[in-house]
């Protein structure tokens, strides 16, 4: 495996100290099953290209229009990852692939489309929506004036609440999208409160990109002005952000991603990018976010089964949101407890959560990471023992030979 390798021969000589802890991380991850929704683990192609020596390239600017010379190859990956990207997210009419993270691509969104200070409108935190939507601690609350909407008891978008909000609020951008929105969203309808409000609408699919992609969820390309997302969740490419953008928005978006917001670009991510998306491509990749729905679904269904609530009843996406109310336990308890078991899960406030964002009411699940080691139904079935025997107060510990027999059985790619 490439990295092993490279902390085995170079780095374990020259810095053995910085090659222990990525070793450990390797051995973390080994040894963990990752059901975070917003990890995966990317191909050891992918991680190859992340490491590799274009990271020493400045790059400033776009393709053929750079500000150093020895520029041609970052131009070739650079264009390779935008057709790749144009040809995934099939009537995208421009992809910028330069963002360094998700939380960029919609700063420099929100930057190219409302201008500062303008207004704008995004699903609250606590709802399920992310902080990078107008969050007061987020420079998207800071730098433009932003409302929020939330969800209706049920954990649902209530998209009369919105047409409200936006209403009121005449913003210049309108955000759907979500962090810990496990349901499909209506971007049509979307559209059409932004536009009769006369703003654009930005569609964030950070989470969902790899089932958006595959065609397993409905997809806001075509349909949303801008579309923002990650590409190291569902995706399962290297960590960093990519924007879609209408031909009539496509230049604003360019110039507030360079120069507006960032420097020059990561190459060695970008060419991971391109990477990403070549395997996205390939047909092997629908069958795997078929299977991540599935086993989102299914793992619902079995945590139903035994008791425990989720949050709108069930999934249309990868994530599936655990409501703790009724039991004795909080989110970062079971956090905690999940990790002794090796599972690694984070704690979430679930729609109208009492609890503190460090403590929460609740648990997001996601099966992106599992589904890449090669998850199926059974073993879906067996997390989901795991996950109720931890609610109801088992000993971490009675689950650990269990979970480590899995991570033996399916191994990282
Ligand atoms: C909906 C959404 N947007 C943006 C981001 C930000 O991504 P990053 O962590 O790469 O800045 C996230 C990350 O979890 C997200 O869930």
């Amino acid at each position: 495996m490439s990295t092993a390798t490279t902390h085995d021969s170079t780095l374990s000589t020259k810095d053995p100290e910085v090659a222990a802890w990525l070793q450990r991380e390797d051995r973390r991850q080994r040894a963990t099953l990752t059901l975070i929704a917003s990890e995966n683990h990317c191909s050891a192609a992918v991680r190859e290209a992340c490491s590799s020596r274009i990271t020493d390239k400045y790059a400033e600017g776009y393709p053929n229009r750079r500000y150093y010379g020895g520029c041609e190859v970052a131009d070739g990956i650079e264009d390779l990852a935008r057709q790749r990207a144009m040809q995934l997210f099939a009537g995208a009419e421009d992809a910028n692939v330069q963002p360094h993270s998700g939380t960029t691509a919609n700063l420099a969104a929100l930057v190219a489309l409302a201008g500062p200070g303008g207004r704008i409108v995004g699903m609250a935190l606590k709802a399920g929506g992310h902080l990078s939507h107008g969050h007061d601690r987020s420079h998207t609350g800071m730098l433009f004036a932003a409302k929020q909407y939330g969800v209706d008891a049920s954990g649902r978008i209530d998209l009369d609440e919105v047409r409200r909000v936006v209403k009121e609020h005449q913003p210049k951008v309108v955000i759907a999208g979500g962090s810990s929105y496990c349901r499909n969203i209506d971007y049509a309808a979307f559209a059409a409160i932004a536009h009769e409000a006369g703003a654009v609408l930005l569609a964030d699919i950070a989470h969902p990109a790899g089932l958006v992609a595959a065609g397993v969820v409905p997809s806001p390309v075509g349909i949303a002005d801008v579309v923002t997302m990650t590409t190291h969740k569902t995706l399962r490419g290297p960590r960093g952000g990519m924007i879609l953008a209408k031909k009539e928005v496509a230049k604003q978006i360019q110039s507030a991603v360079f120069p507006g917001s960032q420097g020059g670009p990561l190459m060695h991510q970008i060419a991971g990018k391109a990477i990403a998306f070549g395997e996205a491509l390939r047909p092997e990749f629908r069958d795997y976010q078929r299977r991540v729905k599935e086993n989102a679904a299914w793992l619902a269904q079995c945590l139903v089964e035994r008791g425990l609530d989720i949050v709108t009843g069930g999934t249309d996406n990868h994530i599936v949101l655990v409501d703790l109310r009724k039991t004795d336990s909080t989110g970062a308890a079971i956090e905690e407890r999940a990790l002794a078991a090796g599972l690694a899960v984070n704690k979430n406030a679930v729609p109208g959560d009492p609890r503190p964002p460090m403590v929460t009411s609740g648990l997001r699940l996601g099966t992106a990471a599992v589904t890449t080691r090669g998850f199926g139904r059974d073993e879906i079935a067996q997390v989901a023992v795991i996950i109720d025997g931890l609610v109801k107060g088992q000993d971490p510990e009675r689950h650990r030979a269990a979970v480590q027999s899995l991570c033996e059985r399916f191994p990282l790619p």
